[in-house]
């Protein structure tokens, strides 16, 4: 994928960063040791490959190492079979202060029947660590078109919902959450 230009320095004092620039598709094909005894893709191996896919998006956002901070719902609406194709896609769906917040897709596809649906979606947060594993900032992401702006814009409710269940803020103070129950 071709990077964008650089985008002008954000309040951070680091350059903000473009969307496309950190989106990430990642292909695997499902092999017998993926899957459980009903030929089904196992849960925890497809949570491993989003978990890559997700981390790999983040890492390239902020050019640094990242850790997995939560995983929001994950839900899995139809099996997917050995043999099949599995298809993910992340991007960055904004930065906050040392942490980001990546939409996952997840598609399968029967190559030889010609058949293709999505599977899943997922919010993963992860956090840009430097070398003694201490967050650390990142850039901007700024948003190009309108659907990147509606993710950029509910991505604070979402955050501020997890971090509420996490019991790292309080009701009280999730303002915008607020706003979507009064
Ligand atoms: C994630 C981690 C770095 C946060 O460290 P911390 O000392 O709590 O740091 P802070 O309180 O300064 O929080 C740092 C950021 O993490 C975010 N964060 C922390 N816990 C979170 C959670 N449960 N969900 C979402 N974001 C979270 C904070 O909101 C903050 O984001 P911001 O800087 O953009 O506002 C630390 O908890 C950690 O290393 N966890 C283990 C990560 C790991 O091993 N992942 C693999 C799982 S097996």
């Amino acid at each position: 994928m071709t990077p964008t230009a650089e985008q002008p320095q954000g309040s951070s004092g680091l350059s903000g960063k473009n969307p496309i620039d950190s989106v990430t598709v990642m292909n695997e094909l499902v092999l017998p040791n993926d899957t459980n005894v009903l030929n089904n893709l196992m849960g925890g191996r497809l949570l491993h490959w989003m978990d890559i896919c997700a981390a790999i998006t983040a890492q390239k956002h902020s050019s640094r190492t990242v850790v997995t901070a939560s995983v929001d719902n994950v839900s899995f609406q139809r099996g997917i079979r050995l043999g099949n194709l599995v298809t993910l896609t992340a991007r960055v769906t904004r930065a906050f202060h040392t942490s980001m917040e990546v939409h996952l897709e997840v598609w399968a596809e029967n190559i030889p029947a010609r058949e293709r649906f999505r599977c899943n979606e997922a919010y993963f947060t992860f956090v840009a660590v430097d070398h003694s594993g201490h967050p650390i900032q990142v850039p901007e992401l700024i948003p190009q078109n309108e659907s990147e702006q509606k993710l950029f814009d509910e991505a604070l409710k979402r955050r501020q919902l997890r971090l509420v269940l996490a019991g790292r803020m309080k009701p009280s103070e999730a303002n915008e959450l607020k706003t979507l129950f009064i």
